[in-house]
């Protein structure tokens, strides 16, 4: 793939970018998890450095090597990723939610290994809800005309779930795959579309996830003031 060298069109622009899943602890040994491997959203940390930008990578648990040339932070839980995310964002131009959060959390984290115990049948697992991130930066704006991306991934209409999703958190881009065998989880390639709060469609063919980063950039670039 040659897209030459990159234009540094995001020359003085702070992007933070979340990656990867968030685990919810149950006990010391055990998780709630999922199965987002980060490989977009360090793409886009990629395509962004070869853009020009400052880039703020918060991951969680990708287990990845560090993009060269981004200040990267680690979150384990939903509870982290939000303080980072949250902290970062302060000066940002671009906030981008790549990551996959887990919607709930175990109610209550046992300090001891959960145990089985003959003739018992286990005890449900209670959860709460997690906040939610995007909506939250969406909705705030630490600063006047920064943009907020968000990422989803649907089934069934995924135009209207995704239409609906991007009205719903209050973010000016919003990615959508359509989940499917072979599609995204943990693969090198991605089909979306990417959706503008501005009415905007761009439907992005099935390619490297570099491709769609870029396509994610170029879009941000041209609303940025
Ligand atoms: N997201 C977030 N905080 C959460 C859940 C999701 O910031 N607690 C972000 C994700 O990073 C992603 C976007 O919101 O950018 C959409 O995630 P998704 O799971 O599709 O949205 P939900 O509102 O959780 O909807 P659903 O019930 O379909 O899972
Ligand atoms: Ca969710």
């Amino acid at each position: 793939l040659d897209r030459g060298p990159a234009e540094p069109d995001l020359a003085g622009r702070h992007v933070v970018i979340s990656a990867g899943g968030t685990r919810e602890p149950l006990d010391p040994v055990r998780y709630l998890g999922n199965r987002s491997s980060g490989k977009q959203g360090y793409a886009l940390a990629r395509t962004a450095v070869a853009r020009g930008a400052r880039v703020t990578l918060v991951e969680a648990n990708t287990g990845l090597p560090d993009p060269a040339g981004a200040d990267v932070l680690r979150a384990g839980t939903a509870v982290q990723l939000r303080e980072a995310v949250l902290k970062a964002a302060g000066d940002a131009d671009v906030v981008v939610m790549a990551a996959a959060v887990a919607d709930f959390r175990p109610a209550a984290y046992a300090t001891g290994k959960i145990k089985k115990k003959d003739g018992q049948e286990p005890a449900p697992v209670a959860l709460v809800r997690n906040p939610d991130i995007l909506a939250e930066v969406a909705g705030e704006r630490a600063r006047p005309g920064q943009l907020v991306v968000g990422f989803a991934a649907e089934t069934d209409d995924v135009l209207a779930n995704g239409r609906a999703k991007l009205r719903r958190k209050g973010c000016d881009l919003l990615v959508v795959n359509e989940v499917g065998e072979r599609k995204t989880f943990g693969s090198e390639e991605n089909e979306a579309v990417v959706l503008g709060a501005d009415g905007s469609e761009t439907p992005v063919p099935y390619g490297p996830k570099e491709a769609l980063a870029d396509v994610v950039w170029d879009l941000v670039t041209a609303r940025l003031g």
